[in-house]
């Protein structure tokens, strides 16, 4: 159907059609920009191009101009549909409601990056859980060995109800939670090891770093004998099947209530590969995530022993990680809606 000899032409005829197949408003096909911009082009040919390219822009607009004239004869005869069911049911065929072709559609860049993100730690042997997009302060912060009124919890700045439930600034509300659903395990000389991604909710000031909901992936893992060593070669093992290469990882002190000790974690940075580039800040490295050992006060709250049980935990952004893996500038795009920035991922 698109067998333009010009391949700009061709080029826009193939986004022409596929636009057209999904529009609602058909005759605006003629106006679209990119009819108009290949016509603006011809000045800028040479001479022995520009009557072949003119000829093949008329007509690719006669062929959209007879299929919307074709389309209109169609919805003439179409048959007069109860729009106030409520449901599809004007289906002669089915009951099943009527849907929009998923030919135009595609998955949301963050569901696919989620759904590899969790396969690669499936493959690791851990199960994979969701959090909860409203929580109470046990889990968000005491079950979390946050001392009631400590400066920490500032840093943990989210919504809450009016009633006193939080929107969950992080995944690590559900920890408790996830410990004592997999308690058994340990009885049974199997490790507690669990993901957990979700939604989460932070009071920010909005650039294009942070955005007040995003996505975090929270790892536990508890069993006899696990040390900062297990913690820091999953994380490798991750990331290096995650960006397809060798990543070094680098841990720096940090401070988090729930663990003790506390890292931040920074990988090479994938694209310069630790030359410095603007990605990384000339730095050759990028923070990713938290992480520690699980604090023994966390464990004991879930009814685990920490003198015959240690565990390591971990959790960070996704949106972060995805950013770097597709040299994304500005976080707001994963929640814009823009069809440019979202078909690239098709
Ligand atoms: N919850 C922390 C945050 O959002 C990240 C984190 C740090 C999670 C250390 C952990 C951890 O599980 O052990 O800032």
């Amino acid at each position: 159907m698109t067998n333009y000899k010009n391949k700009r032409v061709n080029e826009v005829a193939v986004i022409l059609l596929d636009r057209l197949a999904s529009l609602e408003d058909k005759p605006s096909i003629l106006r679209a920009v990119e009819l108009k911009a290949l016509y603006a082009e011809i000045p800028l040919l040479p001479d022995s191009e520009k009557g072949l390219f003119g000829k093949e822009i008329n007509a690719l607009k006669m062929h959209l101009a007879e299929l919307v004239a074709a389309h209109k004869d169609d919805t003439e005869k179409l048959p007069a549909i109860d729009v106030t069911a409520p449901i599809d049911i004007n289906v002669q065929t089915d009951k099943t409601p009527r849907l929009l072709s998923s030919q135009f559609g595609s998955q949301h860049p963050l569901v696919s990056e989620i759904q590899y993100v969790c396969e690669i730690f499936y493959s690791m042997g851990f199960n994979v859980e969701m959090s909860r997009q409203i929580d109470d302060d046990y889990h968000m912060f005491d079950s979390l060995n946050f001392p009631k009124d400590h400066p920490a919890r500032d840093d943990y700045d989210t919504f809450m109800t009016t009633e006193g439930f939080v929107a969950p600034a992080h995944t690590s509300t559900m920890q408790n939670r996830m410990l004592k659903k997999y308690k058994d395990n340990l009885s049974l000389k199997k490790p507690i090891a669990v993901m957990i991604v979700d939604r989460v909710f932070r009071n920010e000031d909005l650039d294009a770093r942070h955005e007040h909901t995003f996505y975090q992936a929270e790892g536990v893992y508890v069993d006899k004998g696990v040390n900062v060593g297990n913690l820091l070669a999953t994380l490798k093992t991750f990331l290096g099947r995650y960006y397809h290469q060798d990543i070094e990882i680098k841990t720096q002190p940090s401070y988090f209530p729930f663990t003790e000790p506390s890292f931040e974690i920074a990988l090479s940075c994938p694209f310069c590969k630790k030359e410095g580039c603007n990605i990384c800040s000339y730095s050759g490295w990028i923070e990713l995530m938290g992480c520690g050992l699980i604090h023994p006060n966390v464990l004991k709250m879930a009814g685990i022993d920490p003198v015959e049980y240690t565990g390591f935990a971990w959790g960070g952004g996704i949106e972060r990680l995805v950013m770097m893996k597709y040299d994304i500038e500005d976080i707001r795009y994963f929640e814009a809606g823009k069809l440019e920035f979202l078909r690239q991922f098709k």
